[in-house]
């Protein structure tokens, strides 16, 4: 199959540049499309054969629901049985990188909910992707852009490297502002069942609804035999070739938790010769080796989520076998940051 390119030049109108997408995704065609999290493979919500097509060129597993995509806050009454809770994230929250998860309707196929009676709703803060839904005239199940098993991508060459021949159609927008997919939450009753933490952080949903419950999963490995309420959350994901191994502040005393890493990072440096490094800006003067990459200042953390899946990818081309990651803050952004590396480490963590 021949893959179309559609680099959008925010100079001109975007509406005209996505004529051809649009049409191919109200055919039934697949189309990778930018969002400010990370880059979705689109097609047709209504229609169970584009799902099966997307699940077929991700080598994805179809029990894995996909999240379904819509122009304006007010249309997923359209597809999913909206609330009064639903009303207020979408007020606090929409257009913007949370997915909601509630009862869906009988128009949204099975294919696409990977059989759940729930539907995960999402209106992307992203303009470029908020015109491409309006313009295909449908709502669009979108996974991440990359093949099932890879870090999700975060520019439309990611997307390229893994999917380039698969699909109809990949349009670039530029690198991904956030960079780590959006925050999914479940609503039951009056609460929220937080399933995968993002960009709108538990501190902010706390402001709409007193009560945020945490799922299993997202700090802890699951015991044997249990599942996640999220089914994509059970795949070991975002994994780099390379075995990960997380480095995190286990004294009292932090202050002096640099001078440790960088210790211990160039003692492993100096112990095996493909030991890869991810730190922080400051950590790099003191560091020498071929594969040393930075999530950028160390107080930067929206740099940190940004540049992480990146970092990884450019792991993935090189010949190490052991990478070697500083975990910072675990509130707020840095909460879905550790989620992502803990499930790229396989839970491996070292405490110095
Ligand atoms: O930021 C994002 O959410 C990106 C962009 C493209 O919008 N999409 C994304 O999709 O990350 P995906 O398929 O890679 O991850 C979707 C996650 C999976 O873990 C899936 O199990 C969960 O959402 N999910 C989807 N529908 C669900 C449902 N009805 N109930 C529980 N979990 C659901
Ligand atoms: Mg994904």
């Amino acid at each position: 199959m021949k893959t179309e390119f559609v680099k959008i030049d925010f100079k001109k109108p975007i509406a005209e540049q996505l004529t051809l997408p649009a049409k191919i995704l109200s055919e039934g065609g697949l189309v990778a499309f930018p969002t400010e999290t990370v880059y979705g493979l689109g097609g047709n919500a209504l229609d169970a054969g584009a799902a099966s097509k997307i699940y077929r060129a991700k080598g994805r597993p179809s029990d894995n629901p996909l999240i379904v995509h819509i122009a304006r806050p007010a249309d997923a009454e359209k597809y999913a049985y909206t609330s009064e809770l639903y009303e207020k994230l979408a007020r606090a929250f929409m257009p913007g990188p949370l997915t909601v998860v509630l009862p869906k309707k009988e128009n949204i196929p099975f294919s696409v909910t990977g059989g759940l009676q729930t539907v995960g709703i999402r209106c992307p803060g992203d303009p470029v992707a908020r015109e491409l839904i309006r313009l295909a005239g449908v709502p669009v199940a979108a996974p991440s852009a990359n093949v099932s098993g890879r870090p999700s991508p975060t520019a439309a060459s990611h997307v390229r490297d893994d999917l380039n021949g698969r699909i109809d159609c990949i349009i670039d927008g530029g690198e991904a502002e956030v960079g780590l997919e959006s925050t999914i939450v479940k609503v039951e009753g009056d609460h929220l069942v937080l399933l995968r933490p993002g960009a709108i952080t538990p501190e902010m949903l706390k402001n709409v609804c007193e009560n945020v419950v945490l799922d299993n999963g997202i700090l802890d490995k699951l015991p044997e035999g249990t599942a996640p309420q999220a089914p994509g959350m059970k795949y070991r994901h975002y994994a780099p070739r390379a075995r990960v191994y997380l480095v995190r502040n286990g004294r009292a005393d932090v202050s002096d938790f640099d001078e440790r890493a960088i210790l211990f990072f160039r003692r492993k440096l100096e112990e095996n010769s493909s030991v890869g490094i991810l730190g922080y800006d400051e950590y790099l003067p003191y560091l020498t080796g071929n594969h040393i990459y930075s999530l950028g200042a160390k107080d930067d953390e929206l740099a940190h989520s940004h540049h992480l899946f990146d970092c990884l990818r450019r792991f993935d081309e090189t010949d190490v076998t052991e990478i070697y990651a500083v975990v910072g803050k675990t509130s707020g952004i840095g909460l879905a940051l550790y989620n992502r590396m803990l499930k790229a480490s396989a839970y491996t963590v070292i405490y110095i």
